[in-house]
């Protein structure tokens, strides 16, 4: 398995944007994680298509854009249009997930299904084996920089399970609380793909934290 790291650009500087994005790609970053608010699934506001537009020009790093909204369907084009590569919606507001995931597929995009610490894995199972992605949240989704839920780990780990019982060939990856602490536990769970926001921006040397991170995950392997 790889390891990929996704720098969550929440916590980024945005008035140096076009830095902080080259920053991640020199530090050898997998994929650049959007994170979209609406302040209604989630207690905070964020952006739209036209930060996903601009961060597209920016680098040719798949954008791994997660939507933390209702009615995440009434985005997908035009998320589609400014360059997203990955679309995650929360199963919490997607009930027709199935048909959802195809739409997302339809328009050229990997689907990404997610969701919420309280919510049960059971909720994805029927559909596994369409997702290109499963992202476990592993903090309550609305803000950077929070402490991560250590039940995370066995959320991975039972995750991993049931993407091999139902050969599902997704990734798995983990957001919220990711860091030097956190992520070789979380790879050693099952997960390969990891989100962080505040322990690469808030490092004291940034482009190598993401170094540091892969390799926290490479020597436990
Ligand atoms: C939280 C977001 C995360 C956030 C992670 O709701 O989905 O992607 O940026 O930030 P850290 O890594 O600081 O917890
Ligand atoms: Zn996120």
């Amino acid at each position: 398995m790889t390891v990929r790291i996704a720098p969550s650009i929440l916590s980024a500087d945005f008035a140096r944007l076009g830095d902080e994005i080259a920053m991640c790609v020199a530090g050898g970053a997998d994929m650049i994680h959007v994170d979209v608010m609406d302040g209604r699934f989630v207690p905070n506001l964020t952006f739209g298509a036209k930060v996903i537009e601009t961060v597209r020009k920016l680098t040719t790093l798949p954008l791994d854009v997660h939507l933390m909204v209702v009615e995440p369907e009434r985005y997908f084009d035009s998320f589609a249009d400014a360059g997203a590569s990955i679309l995650t919606i929360h199963v919490e507001t997607s009930p027709h997930l199935h048909r959802q995931l195809a739409k997302i597929r339809e328009l050229g995009c990997l689907a990404g299904a997610v969701m919420n610490p309280a919510t049960p894995l059971d909720t994805v199972r029927e559909v596994a084996a369409d997702l290109d992605l499963l992202l476990i949240m592993s903090v309550n989704p609305g803000f950077g920089g929070q402490a991560f839920i250590p039940s995370s780990i066995d959320k991975v780990e039972r995750a991993r399970r049931m993407l091999t019982e139902t050969r599902s060939r997704a990734m798995l990856e983990v957001d919220g609380g990711v860091g030097r602490d956190t992520i070789a536990s979380l790879w050693r769970a099952g997960a390969d793909t990891f989100v962080a926001g505040n322990a690469i921006f808030a490092a004291d040397d940034p482009r190598a934290e993401i170094g540091a991170l892969r390799q926290r995950c490479v020597e436990m392997a």
